[in-house]
C-alpha cells in the first residue's frame, strides 16, 4: 500500500513538469535610462520581475515553484515594465514613479519572499534615498 502511494507521488511529481511554463525574455527595445546609481538599484531588486531581462534560477525550472515563479514574472511585467519604459506615455512614467517609491518605503517591494532568496535585493536606507532623490 504504502509503496503504490510513493509511487503514485513520483509520478505525480514527474508528470507535473511536463506542464509547459512561460519563461521566456522577450527583447528589450525601450529600457529606461537613469543615472549608473539608480539603475544598479533597481536592476538588482527589481528587474527579475519587472523586465525583459528575468534571471531564472534553477528552481524555477521546477514544478509546481516554476508556476509561481512564471506567474509573478507575468504579474511584475505587466504592473511595470523597465525594458518598455521609455515607450510609456509621460503621465505612466510620473504616475509609476511615485508607485514604485510607494511601494519600496512600504516595504512591499521586492517582494518578501525575493528577499529572502536573493539577500542581495534587500534595499539599504542609502539606497531608498538615492530612489526618493532620482526623477524619472
Ligand atoms: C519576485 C518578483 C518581484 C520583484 C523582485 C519585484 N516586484 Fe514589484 N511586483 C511584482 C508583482 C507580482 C506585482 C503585481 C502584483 C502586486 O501588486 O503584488 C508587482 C507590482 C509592482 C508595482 C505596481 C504597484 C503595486 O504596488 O502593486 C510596483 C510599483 C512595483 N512592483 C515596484 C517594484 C520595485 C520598485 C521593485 C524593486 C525594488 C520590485 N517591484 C521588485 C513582483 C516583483
Amino acid at each position: 500500500m504504502k509503496r503504490k502511494v510513493i509511487i503514485a507521488l513520483v509520478v505525480v511529481a514527474l508528470g507535473i513538469q511536463l506542464v509547459p511554463v512561460d519563461r521566456t525574455n522577450p527583447p528589450v527595445l525601450n529600457d529606461l535610462h537613469a543615472p549608473a546609481e539608480v539603475k544598479e538599484i533597481l536592476v538588482r531588486s527589481c528587474y527579475d520581475c519587472h523586465s525583459n531581462t528575468t534571471r531564472w534560477p534553477w528552481y524555477a525550472k521546477i514544478a509546481p515553484v516554476s508556476w509561481l515563479v512564471s506567474h509573478d514574472v507575468d504579474d511584475g511585467r505587466e504592473e511595470l515594465n523597465f525594458s518598455d519604459w521609455r515607450a510609456y506615455d509621460a503621465r505612466r512614467q510620473t504616475h509609476l514613479a511615485t508607485e514604485i517609491l510607494e511601494s519600496i518605503e512600504k516595504r512591499e517591494m521586492p517582494m518578501p519572499i525575493y528577499i529572502f532568496l536573493h539577500g542581495e535585493a534587500k534595499l539599504t536606507g542609502s539606497e531608498i534615498g538615492t530612489l526618493r532623490a532620482w526623477r524619472p
